[in-house]
């Protein structure tokens, strides 16, 4: 199993290229589902949780052409096979859900697995069933999967969903496409993933209103057709990159980032001492002083501080100057990173959903364990200031998530090496 070992110290200089976003094209993909003519995705990240994407989406028939090195892909639902999510894909990755709107939009039917739990909490599925319910279709559970079916399609209607969540926006946005008549969501969630999923989805016909606000509809049509897009810039690989240079000294230039993508973490990084400025290519970071200031932070629906930077986050706040708080409001179990953290020298107290992280000077290098993707992602960024070797196992976690993380870091001035034991 691999390993990735990192040397502290080292200040970074340069410039990281900022992928396409993970999380947008675990939905573009799928809405592929929703036409017969093929959807091709360009500035598409080149990650592991793609290929589970490519792989569940092939199981159902799609043709899936991958070009210039997997960053264009070309999708075609011209031959389905099947509208059965197997549970041997899905139990490795949770985004596969988001094949359940678009199958039961244009196939009346689909039967998907159930994820099942995942290492940061329960996370069920209960507002995508009950907004496609009230869309007219009939979803049971058994055996662990859920048959969901819609004889005569799908009908538009009010949608309010109880809490604004990512995949199931993008499931109902997703199956309104085609539904008969209007559908309004209620509560949408209005992440930047969604943003950019709307704009895909009306490249290929579809009638979208109000996305990027709590309220969004949609006016459905009788088919979609063929379009090009480009995926969005990834923002949590972004805000990943940009700590690097708080974690290490120096000035790091993210190419594609935008503010609007990263704006309450700029503002939390700006009370913390660092400095972030547009320039013509993207953002470039540097830290004020040598130490960062303590802030607090609670995890929020965009456009509040995304989950997805907490454990970064923390792992910054290690060692600012003060005591920092983090809540955590979105996942009910991710501080997984907090005792690794502290096996490098870290003065963390969790308690339920809060965690009060009181700074010390320095970290030391240590052997640590990732646990999921982002935790593992901050263990590499304390690695970097840590006094020492840090050696991070387990992290087929990472490459679910950054593309070349060892080149892009080392292209900075890192260093950090991949080993393979
Ligand atoms: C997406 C992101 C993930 C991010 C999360 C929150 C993708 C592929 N993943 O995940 O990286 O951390 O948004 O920004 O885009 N919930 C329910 N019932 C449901 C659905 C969700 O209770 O039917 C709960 C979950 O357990 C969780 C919270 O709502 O506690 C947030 O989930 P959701 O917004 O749906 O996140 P995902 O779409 O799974």
């Amino acid at each position: 199993m691999d390993s990735i070992v990192v040397t502290g110290g080292t200040p970074l200089n340069g410039q990281i290229a900022i992928a396409g976003a993970k999380n947008a094209a675990l939905t573009l993909m799928p809405a592929t589902l929703l036409s017969e003519e093929p959807l091709t995705l360009t500035n598409a990240p080149r990650l592991s949780d793609i290929a589970t994407m490519t792989a569940l989406l092939q199981s159902l028939g799609v043709e899936v052409t991958s070009m210039q090195d997997g960053k264009v892909q070309v999708l075609s639902s011209h031959a389905m096979t099947s509208t059965t999510a197997d549970y041997e894909i899905v139990r490795k990755m949770r985004a596969s859900n988001l094949v359940l709107g678009p199958l039961l939009a244009r196939h009346h039917r689909a039967v998907v697995s159930l994820p099942g739990g995942c290492a940061i909490g329960a996370r069920p599925m209960d507002i995508h069933v009950t907004a496609l319910e009230a869309m007219g279709a009939e979803i049971e559970l058994k055996d662990g999967y859920l048959h969901a079916k819609a004889p005569g399609g799908l009908k538009g209607a009010k949608v309010p969903l109880r809490f604004a969540s990512v995949g199931a926006t993008e499931n109902v946005l997703m199956a309104a496409t085609l539904a008969k008549g209007t559908t309004v969501i209620e509560n949408a969630a209005r992440e930047p993933e969604i943003v950019d999923l709307a704009k895909c989805l009306r490249s290929m016909g579809a009638q979208i209103e109000g996305e990027g606000t709590a309220t969004v509809t949609i006016q459905g049509v009788d088919h979609l057709g063929a379009a090009t897009h480009p995926v969005v810039t990834d923002r949590i690989e972004l805000g990943t990159y940009m700590l690097a240079p708080v974690f290490a000294g120096g000035e790091v230039e993210c190419l594609g980032g935008r503010l609007d993508l990263v704006g309450s973490f700029v503002e939390k990084l700006d009370a913390a001492g660092v400095d972030v400025t547009e320039t013509k290519d993207g953002l470039k970071v540097k830290r004020r002083t040598d130490r960062a200031k303590a802030v607090d932070v609670t995890t929020e629906v965009f456009p509040g501080f995304p989950t997805d930077l907490q454990a970064q986050m923390m792992a910054m706040l290690c060692t600012a100057d003060g005591t920092s708080v983090l809540e955590e409001k979105i996942f009910e179990n991710r501080f997984m990173h907090a005792p690794e953290l502290i096996r490098m020298g870290a003065d963390i107290e969790v308690q339920g959903g809060m965690a009060t992280v009181r700074g010390v000077e320095r970290l030391k290098g240590a052997p640590v364990m990732a646990t999921d993707l982002r935790a593992s992602v901050s263990l590499i960024l304390a690695g970097l200031a840590a006094e020492g070797e840090t050696k991070v196992s387990r992290i087929y976690h990472l490459d679910r998530g950054y593309e070349h993380i060892e080149e892009k870091l080392s292209g900075v001035g890192a260093k950090i090496e991949r080993i393979s034991e």
